[in-house]
């Protein structure tokens, strides 16, 4: 994507006269770059019998997962709630992945009699399930490589000080309890990271998932995770996703002939297929001069938009009310009580209260991270779609606030 050329409108139709519609903030998504990077993917790993099984936590709006279903992505969820939204979506249970974190049995069991098919992060938990259900139900592995690898420490999962997996090192501990309760494990799973841009880094994991998955003689998958890395801003290192498709088919190949059987392989993005399809639009509420920085404040803040927050995260932000070209540097910042810059060091065209600020990659885990703090209700979130804005959740309001308290 350029980031120098703004984006004023989608399919078509005008962000302006999206937020006119809607209200501000709102989370805006692109249908036809998620369907894009669909069949992008599709294509990189064209060669082996794969299923991309969208990662629902990036962007869990039932419409959005509906889309993915049409299109032919699977899903994988991280909580059991999460599953019911995708069943909601049309998804089968059989077709619904359930990746825990810290599962209850009460979760493992409801995931179980549902139909899911369970993935499981620690040996307490497969040891559960194998009380449970012995060789009667199918279950997959989450392992932990031990590799460092990931934008930032926050969303580097698959290394040895991480809680996510089995720690490749504790695989002869896992085979005894498999053994002793005759478990059929039917899928390994890795998720490494998030925005790794070295394919080196996903071949070096896949070695080692596979030459793990020699241990296992029941399985169907073998899940690779997602990671892969979208650009933020101009000029960003994304990863090479041709590359590598066509390197892990490969290697995937290689393995199932050696294997026996021709497995099936999954990828679980999140970032990848949505990232870049979200918008985020906001309102200017104040342009404060201080002797020492300009700030711009909007009407949304760390309750709807964390990831600057809690990743350092940039988001490229656009002012859409305005052509002119004089410019002046600010501080993007919430109206949130807590210090929370959206933006720092923003070179912008002079702005004044009303104008409206579009923030970019704003649709995966942008609205499925927002919050109800400082008691400010949650945004709307529009998707375009065949060259039409419609609404898929609506604004809150304080009833909403208040439903669950006892008044
Ligand atoms: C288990 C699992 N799979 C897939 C993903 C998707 O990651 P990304 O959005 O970086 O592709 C995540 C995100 O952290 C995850 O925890």
């Amino acid at each position: 994507m350029s980031f120098q050329q703004p984006v004023t409108h989608i399919q078509g139709v005008s962000l302006l006269s999206i937020i006119e519609e809607f209200g501000s903030p709102v989370y805006v998504y692109d249908a036809n770059k998620i369907i894009q990077q669909i069949q992008s993917l599709k294509n990189a790993f064209d060669g082996t019998d794969n299923t991309i099984k969208f990662a629902a936590k990036a962007l869990t709006n039932v419409q959005v997962l509906k889309l993915m279903k049409q299109n032919g992505v699977g899903v994988d969820v991280v909580s059991f709630n999460e599953g019911k939204m995708a069943e909601l979506a049309g998804f089968l249970p059989e077709d619904i992945m359930l990746t825990p974190s810290n599962v209850s049995r009460a979760e493992l069991q409801a995931a179980v009699e549902t139909g899911y098919q369970l993935n499981l992060d620690s040996i307490p938990a497969i040891e559960t399930f194998g009380q449970l259900y012995g060789p009667t139900k199918k279950v997959a592995v989450r392992i932990n490589p031990g590799v460092m690898a990931g934008g930032n420490y926050k969303i580097s999962t698959g290394h040895s000080q991480s809680k996510f997996g089995i720690a490749i090192q504790q695989l002869p501990e896992l085979l005894t309890i498999v053994d002793r309760y005759k478990i059929n494990i039917n899928g390994l799973h890795v998720h490494t990271g998030s925005e790794i841009t070295d394919v080196g880094v996903f071949m070096q994991v896949a070695d080692i998932l596979l030459s793990t998955a020699n241990q296992f003689d029941q399985l169907e998958f073998i899940d690779f995770g997602g990671g892969f890395k979208v650009a933020y801003k101009e000029n960003d290192r994304v990863t090479d996703i041709d590359l590598l498709g066509k390197s892990l088919v490969k290697k995937f190949n290689d393995f199932c002939l050696r294997y026996g059987k021709k497995l099936k392989l999954y990828l679980e993005p999140g970032k990848f297929l949505v990232s870049e399809a979200g918008y985020f639009l906001t309102t200017v509420t104040v342009v404060k001069p201080t002797p020492t920085i300009t700030f711009i404040g909007v009407d949304s803040g760390l309750n709807h938009l964390i990831r600057p927050m809690m990743y350092d995260a940039y988001h490229h932000i656009m002012n859409i009310s305005t052509t002119q070209a004089e410019t002046a540097t600010y501080n993007v910042v919430g109206n949130i009580c807590e210090t929370d810059t959206l933006g720092a060091e923003r070179i912008l065209p002079i702005t004044k209260v009303g104008d409206i600020l579009s923030f970019y990659n704003a649709g995966a885990y942008g609205f499925t991270m927002a919050s109800n703090y400082n008691a400010r209700v949650r945004p709307a979130e529009v998707l375009v779609e065949n060259g039409k804005a419609r609404l898929i959740r609506r604004r809150e309001n304080l009833d909403d606030l208040l439903r669950t308290q006892i008044l």
